[in-house]
């Protein structure tokens, strides 16, 4: 129901996306890029890769980076696949992040960015995550941190006004929710990025 709302929103917003956020998208997928610590050999998931703009950048670094990308929208995958057309290595899958067409432990890295406060069953989504992940992998994730005033105030508007948004933890609640899905923590920090927004990444593998 709620990715149905998703789905149209982002549809809707495909053509738009990249240039109406294009600073935060820049600075926020940069900062992945440096934290996720990408080997080139790896094979990598971007759960809900919206525009492929973070396989753009792993790209301009490693032109022969495996990647696959997923994501609800197909509009916003049609403006991925374009960019990334040449690259035969990249392929890009319409899924949800709580159902991966994959088989299990097919995966280096899994990354997910600025996407997490969409998912409407976040635990599916990392035990999704963690059955597709190699046993000797990492997730990486990025997302907004309501341990900020000015995320936290989102929180509540967006729940209000904005019916694909779900919800932005804090970075307890996050970590919560990754080692219920069995994963445990490695490195984790919060950061800000412009004045207001306030982002949390943590790095986790599976447990022993
Ligand atoms: C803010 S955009 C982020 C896109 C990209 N990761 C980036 O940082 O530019 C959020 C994306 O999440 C996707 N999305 C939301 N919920 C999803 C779900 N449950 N499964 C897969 N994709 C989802 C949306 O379609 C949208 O493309």
């Amino acid at each position: 129901m709620i990715e149905t709302t998703v789905r149209k929103q982002y549809d809707h917003l495909a053509s738009v996306y990249d240039q109406r956020w294009k600073s935060y998208i820049a600075d926020t997928l940069s900062f992945l890029k440096t934290w996720a610590e990408i080997s080139p050999l790896d094979i990598v998931l971007d759960v809900a890769c919206g525009t492929g703009e973070f396989e753009r950048l792993l790209l301009t670094e490693n032109s022969t980076q495996s990647i696959v990308g997923v994501d609800i929208s197909d509009k916003m995958l049609a403006i991925a696949k374009q960019k990334c057309s040449v690259y035969t290595q990249v392929l890009f899958y319409t899924a949800s992040a709580s159902a991966l067409p994959f088989d299990n432990n097919s995966f280096d890295v899994i990354v997910s960015a600025n996407s997490f406060h969409y998912f409407d069953d976040p635990l599916a989504a990392l035990i999704e995550m963690k059955r597709v992940l190699k046993p000797d992998g990492k997730v990486v994730i990025i997302d907004w941190c309501k341990d900020y005033l000015f995320c936290k105030v989102l929180d509540i508007t967006l729940k209000i006004f904005d019916p694909a948004y779900q919800q932005c933890y804090t970075q307890n609640e996050f970590h919560g929710l990754l080692t219920s899905a069995n994963f445990a923590v490695s490195r984790a920090t919060k950061v800000r990025f412009g004045v207001f927004w306030g982002l949390m990444a943590a790095t986790a593998s599976l447990q022993d």
